[in-house]
């Protein structure tokens, strides 16, 4: 955005928006800022009285008319200088006076300003602070300009850059899987089908949208080692509820070498332990403005207190604790805790939970069974409070045998797994993973009541604009 001015090493040019302008009768201070860096320019003479935080007048700011009406001639027409205008400004690069603060060092005076691009100054009432969630999405254009949107969405980069660290760090590569594929990966009630286009113009091949990008990672690992990614998922959900989307952000790992249920756990607690504690470091400026920085250093401190709790001790703390199923009893040993109880459950232990061994009925067919009891697999679900689950894991199943019959009591065709299930004659590393969705994570980490709050194109039934 600043650059130096051939010639002249006393002036610099700075190119960006205008974010805000205030004037009085001689002077005006106009705050012009692209992305993160924003500067003060300061036109008219006048002093302030008495200078406020990152706001002052220099004595010697001087305006003067560059050419045919796209500029600003003097403070009185700085009504010109619409917000959302898009400028040029040519000036003095000045220290601030001391005790002064701004987001930079210095100010622009002796400016004179061209304006590029004129914003319709009616425009700026469109999504003020504190608009509704309606408005925040219906006029997402407006709401992209948003002071505290903004810090959300330079977050949501820094946990990004939080898990490709721990990742690299740990020797993962980082692959890239496609969209399109021809099974089903988390059961056939949230597939989008479509019609890929096939070997002639006139027979098209029916496809999906990946629900995971897992048997990917699955596939490559073999030859590339442990992997991730950070990709796109799809669900075709129908629930309107505040932590699903039809895509989401999944964050996807596949470890070898995890021989036990205990080694897949610690890979999950410290996964969490270290990119909580990334975010906490990397992001500390954002969180700050948004005053989120204490809640989540409160939270590393929660990674460090896990709670492994079986699917059976959930069942028997949802007793004790009288939350009873959707039918108004209390829950079977074997029954699936629907999301709103089990809400409730982690809200009241308010502690990261890692849910673990579930009835193999409810839970997906590559998980592997529990040696121990084979009615079970060795899945993880981590919980949080306030959210719920933000990640699936577990443990992958290893036998060709056991994941053939696993497919067809699933309704599945095995000959549509083919690839899937050969991996398991050759080449299999014992391989556990885990999938994260992005959003969820960042509702959690920002006490954000919707997944809506923080995507920056939230998709979901009836919505897809802009
Ligand atoms: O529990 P899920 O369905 O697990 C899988 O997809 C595994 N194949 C992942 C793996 O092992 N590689 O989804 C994983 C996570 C959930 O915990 C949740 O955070 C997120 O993905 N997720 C969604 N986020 C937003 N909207 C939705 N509709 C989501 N469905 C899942």
């Amino acid at each position: 955005m600043f650059k130096p001015v051939a010639g002249d090493d006393s002036k610099i040019e700075v190119l960006g928006l205008v974010r805000s302008v205030r004037s009085g009768k001689d002077f005006a201070f106009v705050e012009v800022g692209y992305g993160d860096s924003q500067v003060q320019v300061v036109f008219g003479s006048k002093k302030v009285k008495e200078p406020t935080v990152g706001s002052f007048v220099s004595d010697h700011a001087e305006v003067k008319e560059l050419d045919t009406g796209s500029f600003v001639s003097d403070p009185k027409k700085i009504k010109e200088l619409t917000i959302g205008s898009f400028v040029s400004v040519v000036g003095k690069k000045t220290d601030l006076p001391t005790g002064v603060y701004s987001s930079q060092t210095f100010e622009i005076t002796d400016a004179t300003a061209h304006i590029l691009s004129r914003g319709d100054p009616s425009t700026v009432s469109i999504c003020p602070p504190g608009a509704s969630a309606e408005i925040r999405l219906e006029r997402r254009l407006y709401y992209f300009r948003d002071k505290e949107f903004i810090e959300i969405l330079r977050l949501s980069d820094v946990l990004c850059q939080s898990f490709r660290k721990f990742f690299v760090a740990g020797g993962c590569l980082e692959v890239l899987p496609p969209s399109f594929t021809g099974v089903e990966c988390e059961g056939g009630a949230t597939l989008f089908k479509l019609d890929h286009p096939g070997r002639s113009s006139t027979e098209p091949m029916p496809a999906f949208l990946t629900q995971s990008s897992q048997f990917a990672l699955e596939y490559m690992l073999p030859g590339v080692g442990d992997c991730f990614c950070i990709a796109p998922s799809y669900r075709a959900e129908h629930s309107h509820t505040r932590r699903h989307l039809t895509e989401f952000t999944h964050v996807e790992a596949e470890w070898g070498g995890i021989d036990t249920f205990d080694k897949h756990l610690e890979k999950l607690s410290s996964m969490l332990q270290s990119v909580v504690g990334e975010f906490l470091k990397l992001g500390e400026k954002s969180l700050k403005k948004l005053g989120k920085y204490e809640r989540v250093a409160g939270l590393l401190e929660k990674t460090k207190d896990i709670v492994v709790l079986t699917h059976r001790d959930a069942i028997e703390k949802c007793r004790e604790l009288s939350i009873d199923g959707p039918d108004g009893k209390p829950f079977g040993d074997r029954d699936d805790i629907p999301e709103a109880q089990e809400r409730k459950l982690i809200d009241t232990l308010d502690k990261i939970v890692f849910l673990v061994k579930f009835p193999r009925e409810f839970k997906s067919f590559y998980m592997k069974l529990d040696p121990l009891d084979e009615s079970y697999v060795l899945g993880c679900d981590v919980e949080v409070p306030g959210v719920g689950e933000i990640i699936g894991s577990g443990m992958r199943e290893s036998s060709f045998e056991r994941l053939t019959e696993r497919l067809i009591s699933a309704g599945l065709d095995p000959a549509d797994y083919k690839e899937y299930l050969e991996l398991r004659k050759s080449g299999f590393c014992l391989t556990s993973g885990m999938g994260l969705g992005l959003g969820r994570m960042l509702c959690w980490l920002l006490d954000k009541q919707s997944i809506r709050d923080v995507v920056a194109f939230p998709r979901f039934p009836g919505y897809l604009m802009p």
